[in-house]
């Protein structure tokens, strides 16, 4: 198979560690940035950088040297995008210097090449008004930090073609990473839900009802603890649909609107499908799975306790714990 030739233009803390996991990947990366200088820079310190984390076990064996085959400064941008067959845009969240970036980006590569932004906020059809021939551009919002965060978001704007979307599905499968498909709308999909779950948070602390470190705590140890493993569909189907719709109605009693039983819910409750213990709720699990999921969580659970244990606590808990201790 041929090398895929790539470009990040960007090459700062987000374009680094994206250039990093695409050059492990197998594809020959171009670094691109305001200056060759400044390329040469941050080429220099992903070096150092994958040394500590190969050091640490974070990375393989092999990290620097495949790196070093494989990643490169370039002197322009114009020079990084000249033979890419994808190039990924990861410089600021600024309007002006993505779409003046992006136009440079249009006119120097390949007409085929796919372009991919990075950007969390910015709508990717506001974007695309600075590519020529938009329909190969698209949102592939890696996640911080990009070394070690397994999912990406892919977001094609309303003119992104069905080929564009299944390049940047290879893209991230090369990195070894899991892609989601989601429409082009403010917050996308992440930033939405983790902004969701943030405003709830911040009002429980805001009206006294618990502390910032309890809220952690809470979020850590009891519903966060199921995230890795199930999403929240998932659990809503292990928890039972009727028991979803019980919940809301009480939560109703005190936010009336906020917590409005969601219509996709209900119509699944009426209809019978209250979840794997009918045998179809959200997500298609046959009733005689359950036991195996059943297993599979208990498991998971279990080995997620270890993890932490092995670990030890972070930083931030040991941290609140003594805040705790002094102001007792
Ligand atoms: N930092 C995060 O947690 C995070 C997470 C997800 C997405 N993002 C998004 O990723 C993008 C990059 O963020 P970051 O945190 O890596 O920023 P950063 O400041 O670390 O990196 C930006 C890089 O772009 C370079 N740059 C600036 N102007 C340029 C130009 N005209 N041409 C070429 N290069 C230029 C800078 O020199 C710098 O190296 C943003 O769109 C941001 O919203 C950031």
């Amino acid at each position: 198979m041929t090398q895929r030739t790539v470009a990040v233009v960007g090459s700062g803390y987000m374009g680094g560690g994206i250039a990093q996991v695409l050059a492990l990947g197998g594809a020959r990366v171009a670094l691109a940035d305001v200056s060759q200088e400044v390329a040469e820079k941050n080429l220099q310190r992903l070096l150092t950088e994958a040394a500590q984390f190969t050091a640490d076990n974070l990375f393989p064996a092999d990290a620097v040297e495949r790196l070093q085959a494989n990643l490169w400064a370039a002197p322009s941008i114009e020079e990084a995008v000249a033979e890419a067959s994808y190039i990924e845009e990861a410089v600021p969240e600024v309007l002006d210097i993505k779409h003046s970036t992006l136009r440079r980006i249009s006119a120097a590569a390949p007409e085929d090449a796919v372009i991919g932004s990075n950007t969390s906020t910015i709508l990717i059809a506001t974007l695309a008004e600075a590519v020529t021939n938009p329909g190969r551009f698209l949102g592939v919002h890696f996640s911080n930090p990009a070394p070690f965060i397994p999912g990406v978001e892919v977001i094609p704007h309303a003119g992104t073609t069905p080929e564009t979307v299944e390049t940047a599905r290879d893209i991230v499968a090369l990195t070894g990473k899991q892609a989601a498909v989601v429409k082009d709308v403010t917050g996308f999909v992440l930033n939405r839900l983790q902004y969701a779950l943030f405003h709830e948070a911040a009002q429980v602390v805001e009206q006294g009802i618990a502390s910032a470190e309890d809220v952690d705590t809470l979020v850590r140890t009891t519903f966060g603890f199921r995230l890795p493993f199930f999403g929240p569909f998932a659990i809503a189907d292990m928890a039972g649909l009727d028991v979803y719709s019980f919940c809301y109605a009480s939560l109703q009693t005190s936010f009336p609107e906020r917590f409005a039983t969601p219509k996709i819910l209900q119509d699944l409750v009426d209809a019978g499908k209250l979840g794997t213990k009918s045998g179809a709720g959200f997500l298609e699990i046959p009733a005689e799975r359950t036991q195996d999921l059943v297993a599979y969580r208990n498991r998971a659970y279990v080995a997620m306790s270890g993890l932490l244990k092995e670990l030890g606590p972070s930083p931030a808990e040991e941290t609140a714990d003594q805040d705790g201790a002094a102001s007792a």
